[in-house]
C-alpha cells in the first residue's frame, strides 16, 4: 500500500532525537528550531518524559472514559495551577482541530446561536467547523460549507462591531497567528474584543494551540493582554509529541452528559506524559527560558541585514523576507543542518523546543548568517 501523497517531503529520515537535536538514519545531526511544528516542548527524548510514558505503558496504556481516570484528575489539577485557570474545567481530546471543533460546539450548545466570527489569516484545523473558521478556502470541501462564518481584520475593532447584532455564537482567535505569519493581536484589541463578547453574550474562544503552553514566555499568549477568555484550546506541546489536546472551559458553562465525548481523549498514557511535561516545565523553568531565549533571538535577528521584518513572542518567531524563503530554508537544512518552518512563501517560522539554550540560539544565528 502507498501512502496518500498529501505532503511534499524532504528526503531525510529522522529516526531519533535528544533535546533540541534530531538525527537521521545515517547519523547526521540537525539543530531543531522547528520542534516538529511547535510540538516538542520539553525536548526530544527527555528522560523524565520517557520514563513516565514507559512506566505507564507497562502498567495500563488505555481504558475507556466510562470509568474514573485519576490521571486525568491529577493532570487537570496541575494544568489549572500552571496556567492560572484553576477554576476552569478540562475536556480532553486528541488533536488541535478536535479541540476547536468541540469549543465551537460547546459555545453553540451554550447560547443556541449558529454564526462564528473568525479572523483573516487564521488557521484552526482541518475538521468540519475548524476548517470553516480557517481563512483558506483551499482547505474547505463542499461538505464543510454549512457553518456561517465572517472573517474580520486582526487588530481592527471596527470590523468586529458586527457582534453587536447578537447573532454570533462565538469568536475564535489565535493567541498569536501562526500559519498566517506570526501576527500578534494588540493588547488593547484583545481587551476590547473581550468587552464586546461579554456585552453581546458571544463566547470568546482563544486558540492557544500553537502560541500556548509556555511558548510565548507566559503560559498563554493572551495573558499579555490580561484577559480571560470563556474557552481556551490547547494541543501541540501538551504531551511533547504524543497526540493530546484539551479544551479549558469557564465555570459559566454547564456540562451536559452526551453533548461531548471521545474514545481516545484523556487516555492513561497521554495523561502520564502530559503530567511529566508540566513537571519538567516547572522544574526546568521552561516558560522563563522561552521568554529569555526568545527575546535574545528576536533582538539579534533584528540586527541581521536582509530580513524585512522579525515578529513574535518568546519562542514563536517569524522572519519575513522580501524574496521567497525556499532557497534560504534549503541551505539551512541541507548545508547548515538546521530544521525550520515556514508560513507562506516569504516567512521562516521558528518554533523550537522551549528548552532551547542560549548556546543553541547562538549556534542557530551563526548558521543562519552563513545562508543570508
Ligand atoms: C493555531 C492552530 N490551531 C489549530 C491547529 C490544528 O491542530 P492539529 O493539527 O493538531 O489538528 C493548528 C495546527 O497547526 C494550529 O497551529
Amino acid at each position: 500500500m502507498n501512502l496518500f501523497d498529501v505532503y511534499p517531503l524532504f528526503p531525510i529520515n529522522i529516526v531519533s532525537g535528544k533535546g533540541c537535536k534530531v538525527y537521521d538514519d545515517k547519523g547526521t545531526e540537525y539543530l531543531d528550531v522547528y520542534g516538529g511544528h511547535a510540538v516538542v516542548s520539553v525536548g526530544h527524548a527527555h528522560p523524565k518524559y520517557v520514563k513516565a510514558i514507559s512506566n505507564q505503558a507497562a502498567k495500563l496504556g488505555f481504558y475507556s472514559n466510562s470509568v474514573i481516570n485519576s490521571l486525568q484528575e491529577d493532570f487537570a489539577k496541575k494544568l489549572g495551577i500552571a496556567s492560572g485557570y484553576d477554576n476552569y474545567s478540562l475536556f480532553l481530546i486528541n488533536s488541535g482541530a478536535e479541540a476547536n471543533e468541540n469549543a465551537l460546539k460547546l459555545a453553540s450548545f451554550h447560547n443556541g446561536r449558529k454564526k462564528v466570527l473568525s479572523f483573516k489569516k487564521s488557521f484552526h484545523g482541518r475538521t468540519s467547523a475548524a476548517v470553516k473558521v480557517t481563512d483558506n478556502p483551499n482547505y474547505v470541501a463542499p461538505v464543510n460549507e454549512g457553518l456561517e462564518v465572517v472573517f474580520a481584520e486582526l487588530n481592527d475593532i471596527d470590523t468586529v462591531k458586527e457582534l453587536e447584532t447578537q447573532t454570533y455564537s462565538s469568536v475564535i482567535i489565535e493567541g498569536v497567528q501562526g500559519i498566517g505569519g506570526i501576527y500578534t493581536p494588540d493588547n488593547q484589541f484583545m481587551q476590547e474584543l473581550q468587552r464586546i463578547c461579554s456585552a453581546t453574550n458571544t463566547v470568546l474562544i482563544l486558540d492557544e494551540i500553537q502560541s500556548g503552553y509556555g511558548r510565548s514566555g507566559k503560559f498563554f499568549a493572551h495573558q499579555y493582554a490580561g484577559i480571560k477568555p470563556d474557552i481556551i484550546t490547547v494541543a501541540k506541546g501538551i504531551c511533547n509529541g504524543f497526540p493530546m489536546a484539551g479544551v479549558l472551559i469557564s465555570p459559566a458553562f454547564k456540562a451536559v452528559h452526551g453533548q461531548l465525548g471521545t474514545t481516545f481523549g484523556g487516555n492513561q498514557l497521554g495523561c502520564a506524559g502530559a503530567i511529566a511535561v508540566l513537571e519538567i516545565m516547572e522544574e526546568e523553568r521552561l516558560i522563563e527560558n522561552a521568554g529569555k531565549v526568545g527575546d535574545f533571538l528576536i533582538s539579534e535577528l533584528k540586527k541581521l541585514p536582509g530580513i524585512k521584518e522579525v515578529r513574535g513572542l518568546g519562542l514563536m518567531i517569524g522572519m519575513e523576507f522580501e524574496q521567497p524563503v525556499k532557497e534560504i530554508r534549503s541551505k539551512l537544512l541541507f548545508e547548515q543542518k538546521v530544521f525550520t518552518g515556514v508560513a507562506g512563501a516569504h516567512i521562516i517560522r521558528l518554533l523550537p523546543p522551549l528548552s532551547l539554550s542560549m548556546e543553541e540560539a547562538q549556534e542557530f544565528l551563526a548558521r543562519l548568517k552563513m545562508c543570508l
